[in-house]
């Protein structure tokens, strides 16, 4: 039985999020640089999101570059930033074949220009796309994200749009980056780190958590498929007890 066959389209995931580490190992085991890495990353991606289309998982939601990442050496920096346009302007076409929304979560703001502009024009032109929004964490950080949520809703009290008191957890969310969008129930994340590196800290708070020490330039839809199989393998209790569930 191949891997989708073994995966159950009823209970699938409708939201999987990844943390797509691992680059600059993946090119140094190949005495290569960074950079060859993240380029060779663009092929994982373009697999991933042609098999999240493949299984019907509406959403997507890829770790391309955090807050934290901007401390890197100025070059990398610049080379991931290049990439980012290139790959985006080069995919708007295989986006559009597979019916899939672009959609972006960070601090975009501090992205450069010439980024910014490739993004949003992406996002325009996919905008009625319907069957998978893939998502971009781009300058993200999940504490900044969640800050920066508290902000708007403080400034909303303060001008008295909303009380205090009512502020609930729906209300919060819908003060995030991914209002709209349902929290992950899987979370993949590649290269044998075990930790969420500030990703969506908030929304994860039950997802199911999948490591593979699989490098990110290696992965592909199989392993995605088999990420899923595990997935529908667990039990998930939302704090309930084992008998109560059945
Ligand atoms: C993930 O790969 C890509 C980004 C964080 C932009 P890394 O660049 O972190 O690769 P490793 O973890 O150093 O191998
Ligand atoms: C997390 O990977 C960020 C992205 C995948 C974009 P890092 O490689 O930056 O995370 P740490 O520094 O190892 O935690
Ligand atoms: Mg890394």
């Amino acid at each position: 039985m191949s891997l989708l066959e073994q995966i159950d389209k009823e209970r699938l995931p409708q939201h999987v999020a990844v943390i797509m580490d691992g680059n600059g190992r993946w090119a140094k085991e190949k005495g290569k640089l960074r950079v060859f890495g993240h380029q060779n990353g663009v092929v994982a991606v373009r697999d991933t999101v042609e098999g999240a289309v493949e299984l019907g998982i509406k959403y997507l939601t890829l770790y391309a570059f955090s807050t934290e990442n901007w401390n890197r050496p100025r070059l990398e920096v610049m080379a991931l930033m290049e990439l980012l346009v290139s790959t985006i302007s080069k995919e708007t076409k295989t986006l559009m074949e597979n019916g899939v929304r672009l959609n972006a979560i960070g601090n975009l703001s501090t992205l450069p220009e010439k980024c910014r502009k490739q993004l949003l024009e992406t996002i325009k032109k996919t905008s009625s796309n319907t069957n998978c929004t893939l998502t971009l964490a781009l300058s993200y950080s999940s504490r900044w994200e969640i800050t920066d949520a508290a902000k708007r809703i403080a400034i909303k009290v303060r001008d008295g749009e909303i009380k205090a008191e009512d502020i609930t957890e729906d209300i919060f969310g819908d003060h995030l980056n991914t209002a709209g969008i349902p929290d992950p129930e899987l979370m993949i994340r590649t290269s044998g780190e075990h930790r969420i590196s500030n990703y969506l800290l908030w929304q994860i708070a039950y997802a199911e958590l999948y490591f593979t020490s699989k490098l990110w330039p290696d992965f592909r839809r199989q392993d995605l498929f088999e990420a899923v199989i595990d997935y529908q393998k667990r039990e998930r209790r939302f704090g309930m007890t084992s008998e109560q569930l059945n």
